[in-house]
């Protein structure tokens, strides 16, 4: 057994012991209630990388939640890896659906995981990932084979759209300077298909609200008579898809990226079981784009989603009402090139330009992102893709990703740098959801994986 392997045998109960610590504090970004709880769980990131062998660790205020930072600098020759990730998580509810409590973490075994998985909130998004290179820091620290420099940044509100660290990368691009950027905040296909993110999806939220009559009417005395705002949205939001599920947002598609039918066959070879998908979402068929994969609907095609849609009465038994207002959120995935302010004014003007008269409309923009993707042929994913060859013992699979993480394309515009996404979780680790959690053997192999990518890729930077 090598030195890293020995590690963490000797140390694995304390790193899982120490991750349900930091699985207890509930670091809701999203909820000022737990403002406190968000500021305690970045003192536990601060002392943690202390402990890993970090030097001038600090917590960075900002406006809103304060990003950890900390770093260990051997030699200006050699090359610097930031590693980023985020100690904030998603709001639990709906608490009901949890089998056990979201802030209690307790570690079990399923299908997927026989040699057991930590559930909580967090565990796979991102704590559990974020931890990972916290141990392999202490790892490469304490076993003397920390190979370059790495700076560390975790920050607390990747949840709600990381405004503030946008603005603490473009004051501290010479502190933040690198030569790529390391990411675990993502997924593979599965702990026997190892794989490697090399695409994320752009983003464009927007929220919208339709007002009808001045009040709440009568639905008897005044029904058929005036606009509904809910019927009213409804058709909107229905009619922004036609019978072959294409957006139709005039300008939507002009930028999207058309793969090519040899770039889609290659995607088309990683491992896919449609039986096995709806299966485990407990659904008789798919629903998506004509023309394209399932697959490729979720990575390399754009999506227009409904997140949340109220309005009128929805409390107990029955009430006669046409509401004054109906509002709905909205949610749009892009793919590289598309620009999400652009896709944000496109959106605006389709959804005032369509809305009948007898209602007004208002489209109030929340956050968004651009896409991103990583080249296959950069001395970082080299090294990953070796990394995970040795510990895997099988080459992982380059995969676009559906999710987004809008601050790798502002690093790569700020900091002129690459992202490698190595994540280790799984698609059905209910990140966001009820119930999420992290396998052991995902942590673990997470941890061995490390080290190795910055073996490999101070070699490659040297050669
Ligand atoms: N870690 C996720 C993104 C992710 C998960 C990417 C799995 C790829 C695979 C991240 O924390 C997240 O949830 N991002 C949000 C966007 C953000 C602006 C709130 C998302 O994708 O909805
Ligand atoms: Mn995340
Ligand atoms: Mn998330």
């Amino acid at each position: 057994m090598d030195t890293i392997q020995s590690y963490i045998k000797a140390n694995k109960d304390r790193f899982i012991n120490e991750l349900v610590e930091l699985l207890k504090i509930p670091s809701i970004s999203a909820d000022s209630n737990y403002k406190n709880e968000v500021l305690k769980t970045a003192q536990a990131v601060k002392l943690s990388l202390e402990r890993a062998g970090c030097e001038h660790v600090e917590i960075c205020e900002t406006d809103g939640h304060p990003i950890v930072y900390g770093e260990k600098i051997i030699h200006s020759d050699l090359p610097t890896v930031l590693v980023y990730g985020h100690y904030d998580v998603q709001p639990p509810d709906p608490l009901n659906l949890w089998h056990s409590p979201p802030f209690e973490p307790v570690i079990q075994t399923t299908n997927k995981h026989p040699e057991g998985a930590i559930f909580a909130r967090g565990a796979s998004d991102d704590k559990g990932q974020m931890f990972m290179h916290v141990k392999a820091m202490e790892l490469m620290t304490s076993t003397n084979q920390l190979p370059c420099n790495v700076k560390f940044m975790i920050e607390g509100e990747e949840e709600v759209g990381s405004s503030n660290l946008s603005i603490f990368v473009k004051n501290h691009r010479e502190k933040l300077k690198n030569d790529v950027i390391l990411i675990s905040d993502t997924g593979m296909i599965a702990n026997d298909t190892p794989s490697i993110t090399t695409g994320l999806r752009g983003l464009s939220y927007v929220e919208v609200e339709v007002t009808g009559p001045n009040r709440d009417l009568h639905s008897g005395l005044y029904g058929g008579a005036v606009a509904n705002p809910i019927n009213i949205l409804s058709k909107m939001i229905a009619s922004m898809h036609d019978e072959n599920n294409h957006i139709t947002i005039p300008g939507f598609y002009d930028k999207v990226e058309e793969l090519s039918d040899m770039e889609r066959a290659e995607m088309a070879k990683a491992p896919f079981n449609l039986e096995n998908y709806k299966k485990a979402l407990n659904i008789d068929a798919v629903h998506g784009e004509a023309g394209y994969s399932t697959h490729e609907r979720t990575s390399i095609r754009p999506t227009l989603d409904v997140n949340g849609i109220w309005g009128g009465y929805t409390g107990e038994g029955a009430k006669t009402v046409i509401p004054s207002k109906a509002y709905a959120k909205i949610s749009m995935r892009l793919v590289p090139h598309q620009n999400w302010e652009e896709i944000t004014q496109l959106f605006t003007a389709y959804f005032e330009r369509i809305a009948p008269e007898g209602v007004t409309v208002k489209v109030s923009p929340h956050h968004g992102g651009q896409g991103y993707v990583t080249p296959i042929d950069h001395i970082g994913y080299q090294a990953a893709s070796k990394a995970y060859t040795d510990t895997f013992g099988k080459t992982p699979i380059p995969q676009r990703s559906g999710g987004s993480i809008p601050i790798v394309s502002l690093f790569e515009k700020e900091l002129k740098s690459k992202t490698i996404l190595m994540g280790f979780g799984l698609d059905s680790d209910a990140i966001h959801s009820p119930n999420e959690h992290f396998g052991i053997f995902n942590f673990l192999k997470g941890i061995e994986t490390i080290p190795l990518f910055f073996k490999y890729f101070t070699q490659f930077y040297k050669e």
